[in-house]
């Protein structure tokens, strides 16, 4: 029987917690057709066809410096790159396939070099492996759920072997938990129909992985999808429980809780754009604006944000990404401390923004996302317990408001931001609230 061990979890998942904000970097061979990871199965290519991608692949400017560098200044304190996506092609010098990047005009072990790259600039490692195998010839192809042979009489599945598969697969994760370090994050996807859990033969993955990084964190995606929470949520964990809940393309609206109604650790995935692998024509840009503000959303509901990026074909994060990037990282720069380490603030949240708390001590982060009208409302603080107000982005003392316009309110505290209807920051302008 698995036994779950509370402490030994809380301690491992301490650091992803207080993390907050990653990078997810989506690269490989479907950076050349730039129509999406997906674009194998959507448009039914053979393995043929597809292998032209493969001859091709020639990134000139790979350089995982700079998407680590970009990832830092944006504020991230971990990166997750595909080492393997569902069209099977390894990042990594596995010695089990010929269908990896040393075996490209590049020649390089990407994983390798990322990795490098990721802990020089002090932050956390995270490698994503997809279960889903579409290069393996013992996969399931025909009638599987998304094979891109799924719908071919031709790739019938009566000479596959799935347990020669399920080898495979166990070896490649064995390959990466062995030969590139400490490997932080491991994010596995996905489950779907039948094809979970055991079928993966996931206890004795598991404790394989565990063996050689005990301290790894693991989505939930072996029993699961985006779809979902796993056994940790059902309060009967499985030996490969997640360690959190990975919902994606969604910030849960309110945060997640297990059956018990307790708070479960989360991280959202989502793309800046509507894909996650590169895809040329698609602008659907989100703002930086805006994915600040639901960076913030994610860290007041309890949960991480792991915002996607897709280098093209040369290795290039798209400038529209960049942009991004940049602009979340200026806003980083003087209000970081309201983001890092904090979580849940167990206040009401105000309409003109949210508040988010220091996990560790008695201070809250005030987000002011549009003015008020008249001075502003702190719900759920008392006069008497407020030791001071700060402007974070400068250290200013913001005064409590003494106006006359909310005496009809006399239970409620108001700051005064002063004459000035235009905020300082239009995007989120932070106070830090320090109680006694
Ligand atoms: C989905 C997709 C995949 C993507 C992942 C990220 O499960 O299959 O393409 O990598 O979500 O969360």
């Amino acid at each position: 029987m698995y036994k779950f061990n509370k402490e030994t979890y809380e301690k491992r998942i301490q650091w992803y917690k207080d993390a907050r904000f990653g990078m997810f970097i989506h690269w490989g061979l479907y950076a050349i057709p730039a129509r999406g990871e997906w674009v194998r199965s959507n448009e039914e290519i053979t393995k043929e066809e597809y292998m032209n991608y493969f001859y091709e692949f020639n990134p000139q400017n790979f350089d995982p410096a700079q998407w680590a560098k970009a990832a830092k200044a944006a504020g991230m304190k971990y990166v997750i790159l595909t080492a393997k996506h569902h069209d099977g092609f390894c990042l990594f010098d596995s010695k089990y396939t010929k269908f990896k990047s040393t075996n490209t005009q590049l020649k390089k072990d990407i994983v390798k070099e990322f990795t490098d790259a990721v802990r020089k600039e002090g932050l956390k490692v995270g490698l994503y492996f997809s279960l889903l195998d579409w290069f393996h010839n013992d996969y399931p192809h025909y009638g599987d759920k998304f094979h891109p042979m799924r719908n071919n009489k031709n790739y019938t599945n009566e000479n596959r072997d799935f347990n020669s598969y399920l080898k495979y697969m166990h070896n490649q994760v064995e390959e990466l938990c062995t030969n590139y370090g400490k490997i932080d994050i491991l994010w596995f996807d996905f489950s779907y129909d039948d094809m979970r859990g055991e079928k993966w033969k996931a206890t004795e993955l598991i404790k394989m992985v565990r063996k050689h990084q005990p301290d790894v964190i693991i989505d939930n995606r072996l029993e699961v999808s985006g779809e979902g929470k796993g056994s940790l949520a059902m309060c009967n964990p499985t030996p490969y429980h997640g360690d959190f809940v990975s919902p994606e393309q969604i910030v849960p609206p309110e945060g997640v809780t297990n059956i018990n109604g307790e708070p479960l650790m989360w991280e959202s995935c989502v793309t800046m754009n509507n894909n996650w692998g590169y895809h040329g024509t698609d602008n659907n840009f989100k703002s930086g604006e805006m994915l600040i503000k639901k960076l913030v959303e994610c860290v007041s509901k309890g949960g991480n944000m792991l915002l996607n990026v897709g280098p093209d074909a040369n290795g290039n994060i798209p400038p529209q990404s960049m942009k991004i990037l940049d602009e979340i990282g200026q806003w980083m720069n003087k209000n970081s401390a309201s983001r890092y380490k904090c979580g849940p603030s167990g206040l009401p949240k105000p309409d003109y923004g949210r508040i988010t708390a220091d996990m560790g001590g008695n201070i809250k982060y005030v987000h002011v996302f549009e003015n008020t009208i008249g001075p502003l409302p702190l719900p759920g603080f008392k006069k008497d317990e407020i030791k001071s107000i700060r402007e974070l982005a400068t250290g200013r003392e913001v005064p409590l408001s003494t106006s006359w316009v909310h005496s009809d309110y006399p239970d409620m505290c108001f700051a005064n931001l002063g004459p000035n209807p235009i905020l300082p920051d239009s995007t989120d302008y932070v106070l830090k609230i320090t109680t006694k």
